[in-house]
């Protein structure tokens, strides 16, 4: 595996990678790997000749109040953990070489960032969004590989790549959970013994709520309270929102139908958590 510290050092591989008829798959990471990022190193591998991972944790994706300082870090550990699976370019620049001194360009992707995530964390997708551009601009990747975990910041890939024409495909990937459900995150870390087991709610409470739509509720709203209500059980977990809404355009829902996202976000301790699952309305 090679490691490339400078845009310049990875657009000569990719050069060269190019010019030999090899395909590339690009996992975009923030580094601190666990069995998700992974997988989707793994699905990259086996469906390009090549695979180039970026590890940078993106400052302008973080609020002034968010956790970018203690944001975990590790990067021999994710060096092993990327070249274990096979990874051929590990991309881990310095914030000054993705953001240079006089930087002043930005990507907004508007509805689809209006509401959940984008909500509570203003500013989020807008750096999202414009580092992506600019590690697909710099890898030039023929797909990039993003969880389901993140399921708006995949909308909002999904419809950036398509809206500026970026000839890079995006595939979805499923999101890989804990064996008693937790949803695999870096900010996992953060959770103390107890926390850890109370945040096991969270997939129960979204299972609560799928179940209820195969078993024939039709009503968004008492789909959000039974949710809310598993939720409430754990005492170490405050819910700040869980939301019912179309899975393609993530609008609100009265009357379920179609595909519908069950999506939340909760503390847990330090930890602020997201999930959700999708469901098929049955007809
Ligand atoms: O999902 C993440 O880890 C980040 O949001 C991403 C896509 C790498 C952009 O910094």
């Amino acid at each position: 595996m090679q490691v490339a510290k400078t845009v310049r050092e990875v657009r000569a591989w990719t050069k060269l990678a190019r010019a030999d008829g090899k395909t590339i798959g690009f996992v975009p990471t923030m580094g601190y790997f666990h069995e998700g990022h992974l997988s989707l190193m793994r699905r990259a591998k086996a469906e390009c000749d090549l695979c180039v991972v970026s590890l940078f944790v993106n400052p302008t994706q973080f609020g002034p109040s968010e956790d970018f300082q203690r944001y975990p870090r590790d990067f021999a550990r994710d060096a092993a953990m990327a070249e274990s699976v096979g990874v051929d370019l590990l991309f881990a620049p310095e914030v000054e070489e993705m953001y240079p001194e006089g930087y002043q360009t930005y990507v907004e992707v508007t509805e689809v960032t209006r509401r959940l995530e984008g909500a509570a964390r203003p500013g989020h997708f807008r750096g999202v969004a414009t580092v992506c551009t600019k590690l697909f601009n710099i890898v030039q990747a023929d797909r990039a590989y993003f969880g389901k975990k993140d399921y708006q910041q995949l909308k909002v890939i999904q419809r950036m790549v398509k809206d500026l024409n970026i000839p890079t495909e995006i595939v979805p990937c499923e999101t890989v959970r804990e064996p008693d459900g937790l949803a695999m995150s870096s900010r996992n870390v953060y959770l103390k013994p107890d926390e850890r087991q109370a945040a096991t709610v969270l997939y129960r409470a979204l299972c609560a709520g799928r179940d209820a739509i195969l078993a024939g509720e039709r009503d968004a709203k008492k789909v959000k309270v039974l949710v809310e209500q598993v939720i409430a059980t754990e005492p170490l977990v405050k819910t700040e929102y869980v939301d019912v809404a179309d899975a393609e355009t993530l609008e609100p829902l009265t009357d379920l139908q179609g595909e519908v996202l069950i999506s939340l976000a909760a503390r847990v301790g330090v930890a602020r958590l997201i999930d959700n699952i999708t469901v098929t309305v049955p007809d």
